[in-house]
């Protein structure tokens, strides 16, 4: 019934289950391959409809996960975060490899940056150059920074100075990309947020 390949990821994924490992079966063609060939003590996490799960993982921002993104309350622990949280804060959206804040950082002692990344791995590496380089006043967070702004500044205790947003998109020709990071919900809750005099610098 089941094509060679389907049958060998099948049996891959039932002996991947079986050593503690989380499978999450998306679609009903994969779950129904993938359950017809398991034994019953194996566990998967099964999402039948896929077209919500492939719009999530393609980066798409769904109207459903931004409004329980926008309010569900981020715990920043920032007094472990920054050695002095009264300093002005200077937020980077879209941060990258952290270079750009790396320098800031070392440049500019009195304020505290942030940088706020969507690539997990980018956001890694860079806490471990953080921690290698004892610095306090610099700090990466992975998250879409277009729907959990508002809610990860608003907590910060000291003032909202400068917010950057550079190159927000690799390729702005292709449709998906466009405009993907720059949304109203974004720009109202910098607008908010923003000290009296703050800047936005974005190229
Ligand atoms: C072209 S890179 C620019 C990186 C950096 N700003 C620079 O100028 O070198 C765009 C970065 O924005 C990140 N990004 C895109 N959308 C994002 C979002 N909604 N929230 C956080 N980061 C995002 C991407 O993962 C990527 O690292």
């Amino acid at each position: 019934e089941f094509s060679v390949g389907a049958t060998q990821l099948g049996q891959i994924l039932n002996k991947a289950s079986h050593n503690s490992c989380d499978i999450i079966l998306v679609g009903g063609a994969a779950c129904k391959a993938v359950k017809g060939m398991s034994d019953s003590s194996s566990q998967y996490t099964a999402s039948e409809n896929e077209s919500i799960v492939w719009e999530f993982l393609k980066g798409r921002i769904l109207p459903g996960i931004a409004a329980l993104d926008k309010s569900y309350p981020y715990q920043i622990p920032w007094d472990d975060v920054f050695s002095d949280t009264t300093q002005p804060l200077f937020v980077d959206i879209g941060s990258g490899n952290g270079l750009f804040l790396f320098q800031m950082a070392r440049n500019w002692e009195g304020l505290n940056f942030l940088g706020l990344e969507m690539n997990e791995k980018l956001v890694v590496r860079c806490l471990q150059d953080v921690a290698s380089a004892g610095k306090r006043n610099l700090y990466f967070l992975s998250t879409n920074a277009t729907s959990t702004f508002r809610s990860i500044v608003s907590s910060y205790p000291g003032q909202l100075t400068l917010v950057s947003i550079q190159c927000p998109n690799p390729d702005f020709n292709k449709e998906q990309n466009r405009w993907r990071m720059v949304r109203r919900m974004l720009v109202e809750a910098v607008a908010d947020l923003l000290q009296v005099n703050g800047k936005v610098y974005s190229v």
